[in-house]
């Protein structure tokens, strides 16, 4: 075991592992007011009847597992409210939570917060860029989840890193909707026989904006429904603590195997700092979010005279400049003004790349392409 000193003095915390077994027990064995921020992805309570079928008559990958289904909506309930209750007591006095759901569950959720005496502070739309279709066509394509924000009680003071959230944004205050794509490709983990490990694996890029925005380099969060392990992950390269919970031993296991991996950003590149501009519709912070550039990635200029690394919050720094990429490249040229995009380059194997050919990728992944 670890220790960390908590608002009550030394507390031993099990920091950077994954407990097993219910959420619920785990968590009563920590102490009170000792994690400064719980993420919480329960389960969905999908209530699935029978399979589902593309029209090519191929079985759609649902979530049918045995710890999504809950008997009725009072035994969902009654989970629901001893895991909150257990959540709210281990956070610090000033700290935070985010939960997670889809209209399956999220109301339910944000009722039994505000029952328990957490203060929202935002609900966030989690729009997906790349949702699954409405396969039988009967209703909307579901297209988004929802995110609920809450202090531990009002008038706490949370932390809100709202001037990174902004230069992440390139200079325009953060909205409370989040278009970012579902968790595919590279980044989504495969189990031995090329399926997904897990059947809702959250994209890092999200949990990068949650913990960027509400937490601070050496604060511990709590995952109670740890899965593969994205909290843990982000958490770990950006200089976090994290403790996991996950009942099931095949997620433990693949979450395992995946923080392993994760190296940490230095911690020149985990200093957030202010951004004044605000431009195009994708925000340089958006390409780091989703890992096509890392956190201490060097950047080059297009006369090749300059380099700059990326920051955390997508921000640039060298010896001489650091800001924007607008700002940084303006103030290496000595001019008055600069459009980053195409003054910046990275390299990936021998070939110097613009840095706008990634926001045109973002841009075609926004438009559906
Ligand atoms: C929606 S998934 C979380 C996915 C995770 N955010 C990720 O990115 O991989 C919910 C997870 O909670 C776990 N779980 C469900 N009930 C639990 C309980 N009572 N205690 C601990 N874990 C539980 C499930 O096994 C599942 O992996």
């Amino acid at each position: 075991m670890t220790t960390k000193t908590t608002s009550r003095g030394a507390a031993s915390l099990p920091l950077n592992t994954i407990l097993s077994g219910d959420c619920v027990a785990q968590m009563k064995k920590l102490p009170d007011e000792s994690v400064d921020l719980v993420f919480a992805d329960p389960p969905y309570n999908l209530q699935l009847k029978g399979e589902l079928m593309r029209p090519d008559n191929s079985r759609v990958d649902a979530v049918d597992d045995e710890w999504d289904s809950f008997a009725s909506f009072k035994t969902y309930d009654t989970f629901t409210r001893a895991w909150l209750k257990q959540a709210r007591r281990i956070l610090k006095p000033h700290g935070a939570i985010w939960v997670i759901g889809s209209y399956h569950n999220v109301f339910r959720l944000g009722a039994e917060l505000q029952n328990q005496g957490f203060w929202i502070l935002n609900d966030v739309v989690w729009r997906k860029s790349n949702p699954m279709p409405n396969f039988r066509g009967k209703r909307l394509t579901n297209a988004h989840e929802t995110l609920i924000w809450a202090s531990k009680s009002e008038g706490a003071k949370y932390t809100f890193n709202y001037e990174a959230l902004k230069a992440l944004n390139e200079g325009v205050q953060m909205r409370s909707d989040w278009v970012l794509p579902i968790c595919t490709g590279h980044e989504r983990l495969k189990d031995e026989n090329g399926q997904k490990a897990h059947p809702t694996q959250k994209p890092e890029s999200l949990l990068h904006r949650v913990i960027l925005g509400t937490t601070n380099p050496g604060d511990v969060i709590l995952d109670p429904f740890f899965g593969t392990g994205t909290t843990g992950a982000v958490a770990k390269a950006m200089g976090r603590d994290f403790i996991g919970i996950e009942r099931e031993a095949d997620y433990r296991r693949v979450a395992e195997a995946r923080i392993a991996q994760v190296r940490a950003y230095d911690s020149d590149a985990l200093q957030v700092s202010t951004s004044k501009r605000a431009e195009p519709r994708v925000a340089f912070g958006v390409l780091v979010e989703r890992g096509m550039l890392r956190p201490g990635e060097v950047l080059h200029s297009l006369n090749g005279r300059h380099k700059a690394r990326v920051r955390a919050d997508g921000t640039l720094v060298c010896s001489e400049a650091k800001g924007s990429i607008h700002q940084v490249g303006a103030q290496l040229e000595g001019a008055p003004s600069c459009n980053g995009w195409t003054y910046w380059h990275f390299k990936r194997d021998g070939a110097t790349v613009p840095i706008d050919l990634l926001r045109q990728q973002v841009r075609a992944e926004m438009a559906g392409d």
